[in-house]
C-alpha cells in the first residue's frame, strides 16, 4: 500500500485543525435535526459525500483535542503512523483472541509490550496485555490481585471469602477504581481513602494507620494503588515507600501510570517514576502520553500465572493453542474478540524509534514548565507540583466559569476547572499535545491576561 494519500490527508486535517476553532458552540438538537435531514437510510449515498458530510460535522462540532492549543483531559494529538496502523489493522481486521488466528499480529503486540515491560524494569517473564485503555487495565489489575490473594473468588464469588477485602488508594487516584469495585462485586465501600500530603501524594503513614486498623476490625486488606500523573494535578506518589510497604504487609502493588507512564522513557524524567519496577501491575496508556488514538490502554503483570488464573477459560469452539511458548489473549484478559490496538504503538515506535518518542516527551515537559513560568510571570498562581506538564493555578477574584466561557468563546484555548483536595476550585492546563510551541503558550497566556485585565 502506498502510503502518500493517507500521509498527505492526515497532514491537511492536521493544518486544517491547528488553524481553526478548538471548542464548539451547537446544541444536540442542531445535530439531531441536520442528521434526522440526511440520513433516513432508506436509499445508498454516494460515500464520498457523507465522508464530507462527517468530516464538515468532526470539524465544526467536537472539541478539537488534537489543537495545540487544547490543553486538556490527556488527550492527545496523534503521530501520523498511528493513524496509518488503525487504517491497516480495520483493513486486514485480524482476530487477536486466539494466537493461532492471527500470529502476526499477536507476536507484534508481544513484541511492542515486551519492550515497555522492559523500560519499567520488570523481569523478561512479566505478562502484558493492550486494553481498550487504563479504565480496562485497571480493572484487569484488581481482577488479578483479588483472584491471586483469594483463589476462591473465581469460582465461588466474593460471599464465600469469610472476610471483606479492601483497596487502599488517594482521593486523587483516578475514578474508574470506584466502577470497578461496584463491578467486581467488591462494593465502593472497599475503597479506603488514605490522606495526602501538601503536594496531594498518598500519605505512607495514613495508609499504614488504615491497613493495621482494618485488619484488626476483621477486614482484609489486598491492594494498594499509586498513581503516577494523577488525572487532577499530575501527583506521583511515593512509590518507593508504597513499594516496600506492599512487600513488606503482602499486598498488592498496583501502579497506575495511565499518563505518566511515558515518563519513563525520558532520561530527565524517569527519575520520578523510580519504585514502579517493584510493582506487582501497571496500567499505562498508549492513547495518552504515547500519542496515539483512542482506545489503547496496557496492563502490564509481574506475575503470569496469576493473570492466567483470573482468566482462565475453556471452549471447544476457540482453535486449539498454540504449541510454544505463546498464550491466546482471550485466556489471559478481560476481552475475548479483540481488535489489533497495539498496531498503533508498534508503528509509530517503528517510525521514529525511541530517540522520537524521548523528543516528544521532553518537547511537553519543557512546554508544561513554560506555561508554569508564563503564568507566574503573568501574576497567576500555581497550586500544584509536579514534574509533568500539567499545571493547576488561580487569582484572586476570578470566577471559573465565566472565564473559561470566555476563553472558549474567543477560541484562545481549551481548559478546565478541577477541585483539588478540599479546596475551591482551579484551572487545570496539561500539554497533551506534542505540537505546542512556546508561542502557542506565549499567546494564551497573553490572551489570558487581556481577559482578567477587562474584568472577566
Ligand atoms: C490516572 C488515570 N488512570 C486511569 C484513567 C482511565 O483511562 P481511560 O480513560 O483510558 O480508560 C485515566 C484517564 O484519564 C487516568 O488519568
Amino acid at each position: 500500500m502506498t502510503l502518500d494519500a493517507v500521509w498527505n490527508a492526515v497532514a491537511n486535517v492536521e493544518s486544517s485543525i491547528a488553524n481553526g476553532p478548538i471548542v464548539p458552540d451547537v446544541t444536540p438538537l442542531e445535530i439531531r435535526r441536520h442528521l434526522a435531514s440526511r440520513y433516513d437510510f432508506t436509499m445508498p449515498l454516494a460515500l464520498d459525500d457523507v465522508c464530507a458530510d462527517v468530516e464538515q460535522m468532526l470539524r465544526t462540532w467536537q472539541v478539537q483535542v488534537t489543537h495545540p492549543r487544547y490543553f486538556g483531559l490527556f488527550n492527545p494529538s496523534v503521530v501520523r503512523p498511528s493513524v496509518v496502523a488503525d487504517l491497516l489493522s480495520a483493513m486486514y481486521n485480524p482476530q487477536l483472541a486466539s494466537w493461532r488466528t492471527s500470529p502476526a499480529a499477536n507476536e507484534i503486540e508481544r513484541h511492542t509490550l515486551a519492550w515497555l515491560i522492559g523500560k519499567f524494569g520488570l523481569p523478561a517473564a512479566a505478562i502484558g496485555t493492550f486494553t481498550t485503555g487504563g479504565a480496562e487495565a485497571n480493572l484487569s489489575a484488581v481482577i488479578v490481585a483479588l483472584t491471586r490473594a483469594f483463589p476462591e473468588y473465581g469460582d465461588r464469588g466474593l460471599r464465600h471469602l469469610g472476610t471483606w477485602p479492601t483497596i487502599y488508594l488517594s482521593a486523587e487516584a483516578h475514578h474508574s477504581f470506584n466502577k470497578i469495585a461496584h463491578m467486581t462485586g467488591l462494593g465502593r465501600r472497599a475503597l479506603r481513602t488514605v490522606a495526602t500530603d501538601r503536594y496531594l501524594k498518598l500519605d505512607v503513614e495514613d495508609l499504614a494507620r488504615q491497613v493495621a486498623d482494618d485488619r484488626r476490625r476483621g477486614f482484609a486488606p489486598f491492594m494498594v494503588v499509586g498513581t503516577a500523573g494523577t488525572t487532577s494535578a499530575g501527583a506521583i506518589d511515593p512509590l518507593p515507600d508504597l513499594a516496600r510497604f506492599c512487600r513488606a504487609e503482602e499486598l498488592w502493588f498496583h501502579v497506575d501510570a495511565a499518563w505518566g507512564g511515558a515518563a519513563i522513557l525520558s532520561p530527565r524524567l524517569k527519575g520520578h517514576l523510580a519504585g514502579i519496577d517493584a510493582a506487582d501491575s501497571i496500567t499505562c496508556d498508549a492513547h495518552k502520553w504515547f500519542s496515539v488514538p483512542m482506545g489503547a490502554g496496557m496492563f502490564l503483570c509481574r506475575h503470569p500465572n496469576a493473570v492466567v488464573e483470573a482468566f482462565r477459560a475453556e471452549t471447544s469452539y476457540m482453535p486449539d493453542s498454540a504449541a510454544g511458548p505463546v498464550l491466546d489473549p482471550y485466556r489471559s484478559s478481560v476481552q475475548w474478540s479483540r481488535r489489533f490496538i497495539g498496531l498503533k504503538l508498534f508503528l509509530a515506535l517503528a517510525q521514529q524509534g525511541e530517540s522520537g518518542y524521548i523528543e516528544m516527551i521532553e518537547h511537553q515537559a519543557r512546554m508544561g514548565d513554560a506555561l508554569r513560568e508564563a503564568l507566574v510571570r503573568a501574576g497567576w498562581r500555581i497550586v500544584n507540583s509536579t514534574p509533568l506538564p500539567l499545571v493547576c493555578f488561580s487569582r484572586d477574584g476570578l470566577i471559573n466559569a465565566d472565564f473559561l466561557a470566555a476563553l472558549y468563546q474567543r477560541q484562545i484555548a481549551w481548559m478546565s476547572e478541577v477541585r483539588l483536595g478540599d479546596n475551591a476550585p482551579v484551572l487545570r492546563a496539561c500539554i497533551t499535545s506534542f505540537r505546542t510551541t512556546e508561542s502557542d503558550i506565549e499567546c494564551v497566556v497573553r490572551e489570558m491576561s487581556a481577559l482578567t485585565a477587562g474584568g472577566v
